[in-house]
């Protein structure tokens, strides 16, 4: 694939809903040097530092990260944008903080069995295109399908009563939920998907946390609601998770056609658009900021639900971004109709179409990746996620932000 951060930059530059007539902030090439340094220094290294090392780097960071941030203060030109740089520097260093303990992990080699031919491929997919896809035998869907079928009733009354948000079209606890999860676990170690997700990430991977998600069409939260545009992006939703540590599965339990919301992926997508770490890291939490309920910026933002880039203020602040750090992990929604950036993500989407039983096992935060855009009949899907028993806890109370 081309490489896509100028294709980017170029799509926030002549879309009109991105240009206003205030100059983006400046930020020292030097700064933003020697925090990308020493982040990849964490990366690379964090799993074989000592304890005191790996803490004088996250000091360091943390401290790069204060510099970055109170050059965007000096440079905010009111209380708004000031509130913006505080909450986008806040929602830095949580995600830091995350991100950091992951790459502690301690790294294990020779743990995965993967002697069987297609684990070894399946392995190999993973790690070349962060996604793989298979398919789990009828019996196993039928055993799936008849436990997720106690909750459907409820999902599907709320859908007809117009209650439309994932909370109310999912359920992500209790014994149904916990009954599926031994099952897929059960079999996605026969068929090795485990192994492949364990053989990725360099620890020993398990299914954590799962949700029964039913999707419907009166759900129209991913289209898109910037105005003034003849059309909408053919790229609505295209997104990379926040998380770095929790790979994720979807498993089909209905049939899945264009029609009823396949999820479509874009393999290379997130290393061609060659991202720098701090814009990176802004780009997976700019999102976030505005919220919270005791925030100033909710109501100044007054965002619609799933989205930020409907709204003009939030819009504006994000322009304030260096163009050097300009970045939205949630970018679907950004790009600009009739852009090569547009045409060149549209011709390497994949879409996943199948049975029930068809899945997909990804790394959400490197996948650019999409679904649920229903336009007709439903879908009933396993959202999944895996994690290593460290992580397993974290993983199922943080269930709601790890799936979105
Ligand atoms: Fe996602």
């Amino acid at each position: 694939m081309q490489v896509l951060n100028t294709l980017m930059e170029t799509s926030y530059r002549e879309h009109p809903a991105f240009s206003f007539d205030v100059p983006s902030w400046d930020i020292p090439t030097e700064k933003l040097a020697v925090f990308n340094e020493t982040y990849v220094a964490a990366r690379q290294f964090g799993s074989v530092l000592s304890t005191v090392s790996r803490a004088a780097l996250q000091q360091d960071l943390l401290q790069l990260l204060d510099g970055v941030f109170a050059t965007f203060q000096a440079q905010s030109a009111d209380e708004y944008e000031a509130r913006f740089v505080l909450e986008l520097r806040r929602e830095c260093i949580r995600l830091l903080e995350q991100e950091l303990v992951w790459y502690a992990r301690q790294l294990r080699t020779g743990f995965v069995d993967l002697t069987d031919e297609r684990a070894q491929q399946d392995a190999v997919r993973m790690q070349r295109d962060r996604c793989y896809f298979g398919r789990l035998p009828q019996v196993a869907v039928a055993e799936l399908r008849n436990l997720a079928e106690r909750k459907l009733g409820q999902l599907r009354a709320n859908a007809a009563a117009g209650r439309l948000k994932r909370e109310d079209l999912s359920v992500n606890s209790g014994s149904t939920v916990r009954a599926i999860m031994t099952v897929l676990n059960r079999e996605f170690k026969a068929l090795g998907v485990l192994d492949a997700v364990s053989a990725y990430t360099g620890c020993k991977t398990r299914v954590s946390g799962l949700a029964v998600e039913l999707s419907v069409p009166q759900a129209v939260w991913w289209k898109n609601a910037i105005g003034g545009l003849e059309r909408s992006p053919r790229t609505l939703y295209a997104h990379l998770d926040e998380a770095i540590s929790y790979p994720k599965s979807i498993v089909y339990l209905s049939d899945v056609t264009d029609q009823n919301g396949p999820t479509g992926c874009y393999p290379g997508a997130y290393e061609a658009m060659q991202l720098n770490p701090l814009k990176e890291m802004l780009g997976r939490v700019v999102g976030t900021v505005g919220y919270c309920a005791d925030s100033p910026l909710k109501d100044y933002y007054a965002k619609q639900y799933h989205q930020s880039v409907n709204s003009e203020n939030f819009r504006r602040h994000f322009m304030r971004l260096p163009e050097c750090l300009r970045f939205n992990s949630h970018m679907g929604w950004d790009v600009l109709p009739g852009s090569k950036l547009e045409s060149q993500l549209v011709a390497s989407e994949r879409k996943m179409t199948g049975p029930a039983g068809t899945f997909i096992a990804f790394d959400g935060a490197c996948l650019l990746h999409r679904g649920g855009l229903m336009q007709e009949g439903e879908r009933l899907a396993l959202q999944v996620i895996f994690s290593d028993l460290t992580f397993a806890g974290r993983a199922v109370g943080k269930l709601k932000r790890i799936l979105s």
